[in-house]
């Protein structure tokens, strides 16, 4: 009997950890995918039958009493390297819908209500109103073409202690939004990260302000950050669906923007909403969502996405343009939602 559980066990503890890794979030990993082929191919398996939605008893999201965004959001953003007017209109517009009430559902400013349901000690609410403040333009690439998560910093500091018109600094209400052209390589880019959110540090900076990063991986990995826009040639029979707005990167960008700031002003000094007993690892409120676009979503399946007029994927309207974002956690419910639920 003795001998039995010792066997059993370990495999127990394995089931329930690969079950707690497939409710919590999916992106196709290049290293998730090979080594891990038992968990993944099982994962293909789930098929979009089942409801899924990130629902589980395994997820202990808790409050842990640090600050969170609660007045009028500020969204400084640095584009560093190469951009097109094109490709600024389309992330510049998906930030200016968060807050647009009176776009026609599902909307992005209803998938924000999620965010807003997360409060601090005092019971105050996550701000209905995020707005663009500043934007900077690192055209020559100041720092290279290849940033670590400290030189990602550096950055930061450069252009709130530029000569002329330097960034506000806004410790209470703003986030600096680093984001990366194709051709710029960042720390643990296409192999753990498509982006990341995290506050600067006094020593390098002089301030704590809270930052994220969002890498445009058109040409290193379309396949792992801008999926499902494209797909990794590792995964057979796996196909992409059609951009909304016609730029994958950028589109792949969009959703990662939306998963790092409903992370950041829920989580900014890392110290407020988060799962697991590790504020160095923490899970978030997106990443419990990640891969999430839908009803019946979880595992490698998305959930139910919208088709648009010409046949392109999207979940949300928004100012002129239609998106594809991945749902956030939901901690009154306790599962993933999302404003294009059929079940509202
Ligand atoms: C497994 O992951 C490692 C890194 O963790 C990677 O170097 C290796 O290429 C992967 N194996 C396969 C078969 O892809
Ligand atoms: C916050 O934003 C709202 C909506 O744009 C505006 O009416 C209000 O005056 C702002 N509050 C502050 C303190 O800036
Ligand atoms: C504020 O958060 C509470 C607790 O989650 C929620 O019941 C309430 O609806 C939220 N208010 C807004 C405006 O979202």
């Amino acid at each position: 009997m003795l001998r039995l559980i010792h066997h059993l066990l370990p495999l127990l503890l394995i089931l329930l950890f690969t079950a707690a890794q497939q409710v919590h979030s999916w992106r196709p990993w290049p290293n998730a995918v090979n080594n891990n082929s038992r968990s993944s191919t099982a994962d293909f398996r789930f098929g979009p039958s089942k409801k899924f939605e990130g629902s589980s008893e395994f997820v202990d999201l808790k409050y842990h009493m640090g600050p969170v965004m609660t007045t009028n959001i500020t969204v400084h953003i640095i584009w560093y390297g190469k951009w097109q007017p094109s490709q600024k209109r389309i992330i510049r517009e998906f930030i200016n819908s968060i807050s647009a009430d009176s776009v026609k559902p599902p909307s992005v400013s209803g998938w924000w209500k999620t965010v807003q349901l997360y409060t601090d000690q005092t019971g105050s609410n996550i701000s209905r109103t995020v707005k663009i403040g500043s934007e900077k333009n690192d055209r020559f690439y100041s720092h290279g073409k290849s940033l670590t998560r400290l030189s990602v910093q550096s950055v930061i500091k450069s252009f709130i202690t530029a000569r002329t018109k330097p960034l506000p600094v806004t410790p209470k209400n703003g986030i600096y939004l680093l984001l990366t052209s194709p051709d710029v390589y960042v720390q643990d880019f296409c192999q753990q990260v498509c982006g990341f959110h995290y506050f600067t540090f006094p020593s390098i900076v002089g301030y704590t302000l809270p930052y994220a990063w969002v890498g445009n991986s058109a040409k290193l990995c379309p396949g792992i950050c801008a999926y499902p826009f494209a797909v990794p040639t590792y995964i057979p029979g796996l196909k992409p669906v059609k951009a909304p707005n016609g730029d994958v990167g950028v589109e792949g960008m969009i959703s990662v923007i939306a998963h790092e700031i409903a992370e950041l002003v829920t989580n900014p000094l890392v110290n407020a909403w988060y799962a697991g007993p590790d504020p160095i690892a923490p899970v978030e409120i997106a990443d419990l969502c990640e891969g999430i676009y839908g009803t019946g979503g979880g595992g490698s399946y998305t959930g139910q996405m919208l088709e648009g007029r010409d046949g392109a994927t999207f979940n949300v309207n928004g100012i002129r343009r239609q998106f594809l974002i991945q749902w956030v956690w939901n901690h009154v419910v306790n599962y993933c939602t999302g404003p294009n639920a059929l079940d509202q």
